[in-house]
């Protein structure tokens, strides 16, 4: 039953080869083990794509003081690593290369994550009128056709490819953001932009779907940050009115209000989805839960270099400015970005994915195979 891709895992770690395939799925205790980790999603989980497909529209990423706590830029969207790299740290994994990096062995995973991208495609865009808003079009459904395309080359029969993918961990998101920001970016409504929810949802859900019946048990489902509070959006659009901003957080209400819709509905696909695939394992990951309690209280988290303020930006209340982004002219960067929960007004620090990573982990321990 040991099959080719599985067998470095077993050399690394011995101590598997004492556990039965059928104890794959480790007590609940145990840290999970997996052969690989492939991930979708967008600048909050890319660690390289987004800086392959369109280094002319964004060559901020490809430029120091990103990956400054990495050692050199990556194309991640931070000082460093992400959530999606402590994890596969966690499960004894390499750091996930991006899917379109060439000379690259994917057998223990790849990262099909586009920063900038979203989920529903661009047929949908067009019919809104808001084809053209997109810096990419590498959309959750062009992932999953990338995904399709490198199958192949990791296992070949469809008995192989279950038991393969059985094997790994699917990770799909955050994902859904920039379907919301964007358009409201480019002067769409809260009311239009909230009608969006359902189909970002249901794009997610039927991905997670046909994942499954690729064989996929394992898999994250990780949900939207509070976006009321990313720098972009309090610069870009303020209100006037000082009830829309939470007295405890500053950050706008509605925007948090639209982020916890996404959770509710993602939650509540993940509920269908689990009494439809008994047997499969799909844990909703928290993301507003974790980055909220930082804004609440940045101190008890040794960020002390304010909750709102970027690390680094171009000044303003909340050191983003739509004229100076990061690793722009006109911006600078702070001393200690490990103190800092937000890198650049969007994102957040390595420090502060270093927080969320533990809290999806132990999320396992909780979750029930049904
Ligand atoms: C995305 O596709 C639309 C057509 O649907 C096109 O207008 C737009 O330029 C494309 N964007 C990118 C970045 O390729
Ligand atoms: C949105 O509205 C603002 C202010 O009215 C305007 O300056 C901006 O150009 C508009 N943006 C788009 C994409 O239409």
């Amino acid at each position: 039953m040991t099959s080719f891709f599985f067998s470095p895992l077993i050399m690394k770690l011995p101590v598997l080869t004492l556990l039965s395939l059928s104890c794959f799925h480790f007590s609940h205790s145990f840290t999970p083990r997996y052969n690989s980790i492939f991930s979708f999603g967008n600048s909050l989980a890319d660690t390289g794509n987004g800086l392959i497909t369109s280094a002319q529209q964004s060559p901020g990423i490809g430029r120091l003081p990103y990956g400054m706590t990495f050692g050199r830029p990556t194309g991640r969207c931070s000082d460093g690593r992400l959530v999606i790299d402590f994890i596969a740290e966690a499960v004894g994994l390499p750091l996930l290369p991006p899917s379109l990096a060439s000379d690259q062995d994917f057998r223990q995973g790849a990262n099909f994550a586009v920063a900038g991208c979203t989920a529903l495609d661009s047929a949908f865009w067009e019919q809104r009128g808001l084809a053209g808003i997109f810096g990419t079009n590498d959309s959750l459904g062009v992932q999953l056709q990338w995904f399709e395309q490198l199958k192949p080359s990791l296992c070949s029969t469809v008995r192989e490819c279950k038991d393969y993918f059985g094997k790994s961990l699917f990770v799909l998101g955050e994902i859904g953001g920039n379907d919301y920001h964007l358009p409201l970016l480019a002067n769409r409504t809260l009311e239009e932009v909230r009608t969006y929810v359902p189909y970002v949802i249901e794009t997610i859900s039927n991905t997670a779907e046909i994942l499954i019946n690729e064989g996929a048990v394992d898999l994250v489902l990780p949900g939207a940050p509070p976006s009321g509070c990313f720098g972009v959006l309090l610069t870009l659009l303020p209100s006037p009115n000082k009830q829309d901003y939470e007295p405890q957080t500053g950050c706008l209400k509605k925007l948090n209000a639209l982020a916890m819709y996404h959770n509710e509905l993602l939650r509540r696909a993940i509920g269908k989805l689990l009494s439809k695939y008994p047997g499969v394992r799909i844990i909703y990951a928290d993301y507003y839960g974790p980055v909220i309690q930082f804004v609440q209280t940045p101190e008890r988290f040794g960020f002390g270099n304010g909750a709102l303020i970027a690390c680094c930006g171009g000044g303003g209340p909340y050191n983003f400015n739509p004229q100076a982004w990061c690793a722009q002219p006109g911006a600078t960067v702070c001393e200690e970005p490990s103190k800092s929960i937000y890198w650049d007004g969007i994102h957040l620090t390595e420090a502060a994915y270093r927080y969320i990573a533990p809290g999806w982990l132990s999320a396992w321990s909780h979750a029930k195979v049904h």
